[in-house]
């Protein structure tokens, strides 16, 4: 992908360029935990967003996308947003990496990506981190902190695309390390890696190829609920919560609400039982909480839809050690837990029974852990 990014770059704006990289995620456990001040557990993967960049004298972007064929500029000084929605992540990154103090001038740019879109794979925060990355490098002597840089990107989702994200995609992104997933305390941001090599099995995502519309932004919703039920218990965040503490205050939120906390308080507890489990090699445990948060997603966060609870199903049948709906929601991905011996057998009835219901084949997407945002060196 370098080279080609490089060659177009050199095509489109006549000169040498540098290149940069960061890559979408994965998370085995901890989801819808992390605006909540809870833990989770991603680890970055081997897709990524790159881009070409070169310095250009003005106090003009210039932007190519490469996959979608379309070209955008914006003025440094612009307050108004692009109105395509691509464009807008890396306008986003420019104003708040400007807004924390950072130095960003006129560059031009070329990118690219292998992160599937809409998968739950965080192809945008590996879009927000390549170019907070890049800005860094090439403006800012690398002075932003990584943990600056993270948030420059989850402040672009909030205030230029709209969704009131938690910190888990930006900071697997930039931080994540090849072979290992990471522990982070969302509430504090202490981290901790964990070498992840599960061996005997292997992790699979399937994707399910369907893009739920967010209509009414169901993603904040489900974050206003947990506020709403956090702000009645007296508490910051529902990290502070319990199931005895949501118990007393059953009758003054809604059912739906309720339903929301009771999710989130089990969650929680799921990301350090699954570290606990990991440290012993105790797979089967690792697999029966992620089937435990499927159905907490389901049923009480109510983020799966048919598609993804019909693969859950089919991998309970095939006897796979662990599958869930993986990110956001609404549509992408399962994660799928699975004994190499049984890896063929599930892959084989996944593709034929989903096929059969919805007249497509889930993609299987193998992924390997690898490092988030970095320079890519020739
Ligand atoms: C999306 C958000 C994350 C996180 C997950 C759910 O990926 O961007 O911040 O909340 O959903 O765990």
């Amino acid at each position: 992908m370098k080279e080609q990014i490089q060659a177009q770059f050199k095509q489109r704006f006549g000169t040498d360029s540098v290149v940069y990289a960061s890559a979408g995620r994965i998370n085995l456990i901890g989801e819808h935990t992390d605006y909540n001040g809870g833990f989770v557990f991603p680890g970055a993967i081997d897709k990524y967003i790159m881009a070409a960049i070169n310095i250009n004298g003005t106090d003009k972007v210039r932007v190519l996308s490469m996959d979608m064929d379309a070209y955008c500029e914006f003025g440094l000084n612009e307050e108004d947003a692009p109105q395509e929605q691509w464009a807008r992540y890396i306008f986003g990154v420019c104003r708040e990496t400007i807004k924390r103090g950072g130095v960003v001038k006129g560059f031009d740019t070329v990118f690219a990506g292998n992160v599937p879109l809409g998968a739950g794979l965080s192809s945008s925060a590996a879009l927000e981190s390549c170019f907070a990355f890049a800005l860094n490098d090439l403006f800012n002597d690398n002075k932003i902190d990584k943990f600056e840089l993270a948030k420059i990107g989850q402040s672009t989702e909030h205030n230029y695309c709209g969704v009131n994200c938690g910190i888990m995609d930006q900071f697997a992104s930039v931080f994540g390390k090849k072979d290992c997933l990471m522990r982070l305390d969302c509430r504090s941001l202490e981290h901790e890696y964990f070498p992840f090599h599960p061996d005997g099995y292997k992790l699979v995502l399937l994707n399910s190829k369907v893009k739920h519309e967010l209509v009414d932004s169901p993603y904040n919703k489900r974050r206003e609920s947990c506020e709403r039920v956090a702000a009645t218990l007296g508490v910051e965040t529902l990290r502070d919560a319990t199931y005895t503490m949501l118990a007393d205050v059953r009758d003054k939120v809604s059912d739906e609400d309720y339903r929301r906390a009771r999710f989130v308080i089990g969650e929680k507890q799921r990301v350090l039982d699954v570290c606990d489990a990991l440290e012993r090699g105790d797979y089967e445990t690792v697999g029966r909480c992620m089937f435990e948060t499927h159905d907490g997603l389901s049923r009480d966060y109510e983020v799966s839809c048919e598609e993804l609870d019909y693969l859950n199903d089919v991998a309970r049948e095939c006897g796979v050690t662990g599958s869930r709906i993986m990110g956001g929601g609404f549509g992408g991905c399962t994660i799928n837990l699975v004994k190499e011996e049984r890896y063929d057998n599930f892959i084989a009835t996944a593709k034929e029974k989903f096929n059969r219901k919805y007249g497509h084949e889930p993609e299987v997407i193998n992924v390997i852990i690898s490092d988030g945002a970095h320079k890519v060196e020739d």
